[in-house]
């Protein structure tokens, strides 16, 4: 049986609070709203905890987590050393969306990172997360609250979908400020280097560490280099229709492609949605397909903010098939280009029509 304890996002109720915290100090697992996407966390420290969410989520156990900490003091609990510019990352960008990868603590189980000997870490900004962190006392070992491989939970009702019955708790904060996961940070090379982009943008990080580069996993992958982070396969994140992505610089041009392929796609029978910004909408009346507004091209937050439940949306109502575009590489750009093509079976770089 899952519990759903719903909370005040803002200000949460010390009382269901410390049922949460009781739930997580006695080996359960609570999912949790954080100000990317909802975690399910478990007691970092308690291996067979630790051991619970995989089989939750049916993911496997070479695919590292993230250790959640209510505060940067917390962190000689979990890492073996702190290095310079993690602390001023820190102070710059905790509470919040980033990641930053350690090495890891001896005591750590080893199931926490995969055998690995490094820890990635993040303290999270939203009130939920930190009081839940505050009240356990403990480190939360927390992956995204969704099955292995599907799109990443935006609301409690997403984690309801997928992990109903598999979990203890499901504490309802609402929906997250930022709705992708946090930038993953590689900071033992020089310069650093994005394992994953996410809520934290690459410029952000520029400003602090100077050049900031971002690990391609899927030219790593065809060369068949071993991976930085074991659990970034390129198929990820993915709904169960088929999800074309739609690229190029040209957007007249993109939606013009995509206006066609859904075209094509209806005449064969098939569902279409189409996942685009509100400007787009208008260009795909009266063709038939189902059409999804995810926000303003201009507005990369709202974007992302809503990128996971359009996808879950279209999903939910049944398409064969989903037609995206991408929102360049600017900012949060770069994160939900990276989400879309992972998520997507298959690319189609647009040339501009000039
Ligand atoms: O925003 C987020 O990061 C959310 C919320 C709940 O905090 N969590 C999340 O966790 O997205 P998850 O497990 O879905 O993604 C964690 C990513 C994985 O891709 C994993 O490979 C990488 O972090 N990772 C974990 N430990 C690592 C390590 N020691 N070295 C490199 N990558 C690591
Ligand atoms: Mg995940």
């Amino acid at each position: 049986m899952t519990r759903i304890l719903i909370v005040n996002p803002q200000a949460p109720e010390p009382d269901l609070i410390a049922e949460a915290a009781a739930v997580i100090r006695a080996g359960g697992l609570v999912a949790f709203p954080t100000e990317t996407v909802y975690g399910l966390g478990a007691n970092a420290l308690d291996p067979e905890a630790v051991a619970s969410i995989f089989v939750a989520k049916e993911r496997p156990t070479e695919d590292p987590l993230i250790v959640h900490l209510a505060s940067v003091d917390d962190l000689p609990r979990v890492v073996r050393q702190i290095p310079e510019t993690a602390r001023q990352l820190a102070q710059a960008f905790w509470p919040g969306p980033l990641t930053i990868i350690f090495p890891r603590h001896d005591d750590l189980p080893r199931g926490v990172t995969a055998g690995l000997d490094t820890v990635a870490v993040r303290v999270p900004s939203h009130p939920v997360a930190i009081a839940l962190l505050q009240a356990s006392g403990v480190p939360i070992a927390a992956p995204s609250a969704n099955r292995f491989g599907f799109t990443s939970p935006t609301a409690a009702r997403h984690v309801f979908t997928d992990l109903e019955g598999r979990i203890d708790m499901i504490l309802d904060g609402g929906s997250p400020t930022i709705g992708v996961e946090s930038t993953v940070l590689d900071i033992s090379v020089l310069p650093a280097r994005i394992l994953r982009p996410g809520g934290v943008s690459r410029e952000a990080l520029q400003g602090v560490l100077g050049k900031v580069d971002v690990f391609d996993g899927t030219a790593a992958e065809v060369e068949k280099k071993p991976l930085p982070s074991p659990g970034m396969m390129s198929r990820h994140y993915a709904p169960r229709a088929t999800l074309i992505l739609f690229q190029g610089a040209d957007t007249q041009a993109v939606i013009q492609r995509m206006r066609q392929e859904a075209e094509l796609y209806l005449q064969q029978g098939e569902r279409v949605g189409v996942l685009v910004a509100e400007e787009d909408q208008i260009a795909f009346t009266g063709s038939g397909a189902a059409v999804k507004s995810i926000g303003s091209a201009g507005d990369a937050l709202q974007i992302a903010r809503n990128l996971y439940a359009g996808l879950r949306g279209l999903d939910e109502s049944g398409m064969d098939v989903i037609l995206a575009r991408d929102f360049g590489v600017e900012g949060l750009g770069l994160a939900i280009l990276d989400r879309l093509q992972r998520a997507a079976s298959r690319l189609v770089q647009v040339e501009s029509s000039s």
